[in-house]
């Protein structure tokens, strides 16, 4: 069985609950900080566990933190990202539901690292019922002393809030979300001034998701050193990987970076193998965002070794024969799945979430559901597939944020590897779509 830090105790019942998840030794990191331990030495704590966000870019979180700017007098702050909208992610939902406490826990112990008095968590509408667990745990904890004023004794006083939006994907994304939680419209802002110099109210701000924060606790209670012992090269730690898809066992699960692609989709203590003992096409292992490869090349490198799950590796390759990590998304697609058809309802949920600011993006994500649509209602021509190409590559890179990145990388991939999926529907017109209409399968009518 591998290691387990954030899901060790997810199996107690009642661990939901203070009391529980107290006698599990639950808020041990907050008394170890605040009563033994100094903000910088936290921070570097964090610096040497080598824990990189779990938000989907990567970034080292003890850099971020350090980047947080101080100036005296200014309110500093800490916002949890509990937005969580990547299709195929779901892991922070699972996360706060089942063990709201480490959250809370992870948010005081960071709040206190960080010199922030005042935390936001911002969880998607959609999570309303979150929210409610969410303040149920808050309140414990502040009735047991671990919130407010002088936090066991120690002077110092924190305050957790929880925000919900309005199930915008767009907010996910950090300068959006803070334009959100100050009450605008979610649209990112322009970096620079990054959060951390000009965030929230336009203050020094970290934002970081809530899988990170949470980490944060086993980094304090074993010491950044140990914690990096865990993993593999620069991927520290463990990581929790939302499965789903065609195979056996769908579900979150915590891994410890660096075993095989092949053990997590196989083994039975994870994915337990293709659905129905069929063929495993392709998988998309970061969330829709990230490149899809198919099956050879998510399993093995260009040399022949085996592929990890670990940002170095799944990285491997580039974009030509490699993905990224991202938020841990694993969707896992059987020889059933028709590839176009897939990048087909990615590309329609990009152009609903795209919030239309940069041109590239907000024009370019309807283009390309506009084709694929044509071109999985059997009136595509081969022209098409490369004015798709040509699209993608004038978004990516050219917005604001990274959300036209995120819409792009998806067909460069698919195209890449499945070129002779789409072709075939440009030559033979798909049957089933001919006799059903494309707009009755996907209720979506579209005039090109
Ligand atoms: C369109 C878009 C959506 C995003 N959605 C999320 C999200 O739901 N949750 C999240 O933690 N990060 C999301 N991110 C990444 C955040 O901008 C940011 O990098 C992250 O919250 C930083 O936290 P970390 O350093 O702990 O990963 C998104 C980014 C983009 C461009």
């Amino acid at each position: 069985m591998g290691r387990k830090l954030l899901l060790e105790h997810d199996h107690i019942p009642g661990i939901q609950g203070y009391d529980v998840y107290r006698k599990m030794g639950g808020y041990a990191s907050v008394e170890k900080a605040v009563k033994t331990m100094t903000p910088e030495a936290l921070v570097e704590e964090v610096k040497k566990s080598g824990l990189r966000g779990r938000g989907g870019a990567g970034f080292p979180t003890g850099m971020k933190w350090s980047f947080l700017a101080k100036p005296e007098g200014v309110a500093r702050y800490l916002v949890c990202n509990a937005d969580e909208s990547e299709p195929g992610t779901f892991k922070d939902r699972y996360l706060m539901s089942r063990i709201p406490h480490l959250l809370i826990e992870g948010m005081i112990t960071s709040s206190f690292a960080l010199g922030v008095h005042t935390a936001y968590i911002y969880i998607r509408g959609e999570f309303y019922y979150i929210l409610k667990i969410l303040e149920k745990a808050i309140e414990e904890a502040r009735t047991n002393g671990w919130l407010g004023k002088n936090i066991l004794g120690s002077g110092y006083d924190l305050e957790i809030y929880v925000h919900v939006g309005a199930g915008a994907y767009i907010c996910g994304e950090e300068t959006a979300l803070l334009e959100s939680l100050e009450g605008k419209r979610g649209n990112p802002r322009i970096k620079p001034p990054f959060p951390a110099v000009a965030g929230l109210y336009g203050c020094p701000t970290v934002v970081n998701n809530v899988e990170t924060i949470a980490s944060v606790v086993s980094i304090v209670n074993f010491g950044g050193d140990e914690y990096a012992k865990i993993g593999i090269g620069r991927s520290t730690g463990t990581k929790l990987i939302s499965a789903s898809g065609h195979i056996n066992k769908p579900g979150v699960y915590e891994i410890e970076m660096g075993i095989t692609v092949e053990d997590f989709i196989y083994s039975d203590e994870y994915c337990g193998g293709i659905l129905n003992g069929r063929k495993l096409k392709a998988v998309v292992a970061g969330g829709s965002s990230v490149p899809i490869l198919p099956a050879d090349k998510i399993l093995t490198l260009a040399n022949g070794e085996k592929r990890l799950m670990s940002y170095e590796s799944l990285s491997d390759g580039g974009f030509v024969s490699g993905t990224m990590l991202g938020s841990g998304g694993f969707i896992v697609m059987d020889e059933t799945t028709s590839i176009v058809e897939n990048l087909f309802t990615f590309a329609r949920f990009y152009h609903h979430e795209s919030c239309g600011q940069c041109s590239p993006c907000r024009e370019g994500t309807a283009w390309m559901e506009k084709i694929l649509h044509k071109i999985l209602d059997g009136k595509g021509t081969r022209d098409d597939i490369d004015l798709l190409l040509e699209i993608q590559a004038k978004i990516e890179g050219n917005t604001i944020c990274p959300l036209g990145d995120a819409a792009a990388w998806p067909v460069a991939s698919a195209i890449r590897h499945f070129r002779s999926e789409f072709e075939e529907y440009v030559k033979n017109p798909n049957e089933v779509y001919a006799e059903k209409q494309i707009d009755e399968v996907f209720q979506v009518p579209i005039n090109y």
